[in-house]
């Protein structure tokens, strides 16, 4: 695993590793730009398009889309308190998304709006049991952090936290169906296996994954 680091890179060289996802990439961060908060399809119009859809293309998502996509599954709507797009349990945020791409596992940093690469592997295909996940550019992959669930059991832990997952699972759907893109939410992961080559620490669990790319032409 790869120290979660700036690296330092400039705004040129971090598009690179998104948009070519590039073997060679040694980018550490990826310095996300500025949201779109305008513009997309009305909502009715978005509703009436959402979707799950299974078949994609390999091409990977401009880097100005996979920041507007980030944003809007979870990103922060209120600087001065810390608001989220989608709504939380009791107000303690426990649950990260990384992003599983082509170049490698990224983090999802919310405050600063960045991705930290989390590692170098190719862990796509490991992200699902269907063969569509390996070839789509990205998966969204949903982690809730247990030790931060007080006062509640073990399945109450996954109860609230597959619960949030469902806002941004749908808020990722909505805003696919803005842009024309393809996504499906994804309970059939090999769990304990995509747990262990993300290298998380028992207390932490992957609660549901989520392919995104461009729908197979
Ligand atoms: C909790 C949950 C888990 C799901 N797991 C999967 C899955 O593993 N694989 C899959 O292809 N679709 C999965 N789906 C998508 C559903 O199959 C899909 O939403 C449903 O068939 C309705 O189709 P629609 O989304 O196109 O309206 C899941 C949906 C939810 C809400």
């Amino acid at each position: 695993m790869i120290t979660r680091r700036a690296a330092g890179m400039g705004a040129a060289a971090s598009f690179a590793v998104a948009a070519a996802h590039s073997p060679a990439a040694a980018a550490d961060t990826i310095e996300l730009p500025t949201p779109r908060r305008t513009g997309g399809r009305p909502l009715m119009e978005a509703l009436a398009l959402r979707r799950s859809i299974r078949a994609y293309s390999s091409k990977p998502l401009p880097l100005q889309l996979l920041s507007d996509l980030l944003w809007a599954a979870n990103g922060i709507n209120r600087p001065a308190e810390g608001g989220r797009t989608a709504p939380y349990w009791r107000h303690i945020m426990v649950l990260d998304t990384y992003a599983a791409m082509a170049d490698g596992v990224w983090l999802y940093d919310p405050q600063a709006h960045r991705l930290l690469r989390h590692s170098r592997e190719d862990i796509r295909a490991d992200t699902g049991l269907q063969d569509f996940v390996g070839g789509a550019p990205l998966n969204l992959v949903y982690v809730a952090h247990g030790e931060r669930m007080h006062d509640v059991s073990p399945p109450e832990r996954r109860f609230f936290a597959s619960v949030d997952t469902g806002f941004i699972g749908q808020n990722v759907y909505l805003f696919c169906a803005s842009e024309g893109l393809a996504t499906v939410f994804r309970g059939a992961v090999p769990y304990e296996r995509l747990e262990k080559r993300l290298r998380l620490p028992p207390e932490q669990f992957v609660t549901f994954a989520q392919t995104i790319g461009y729908p197979a032409a």
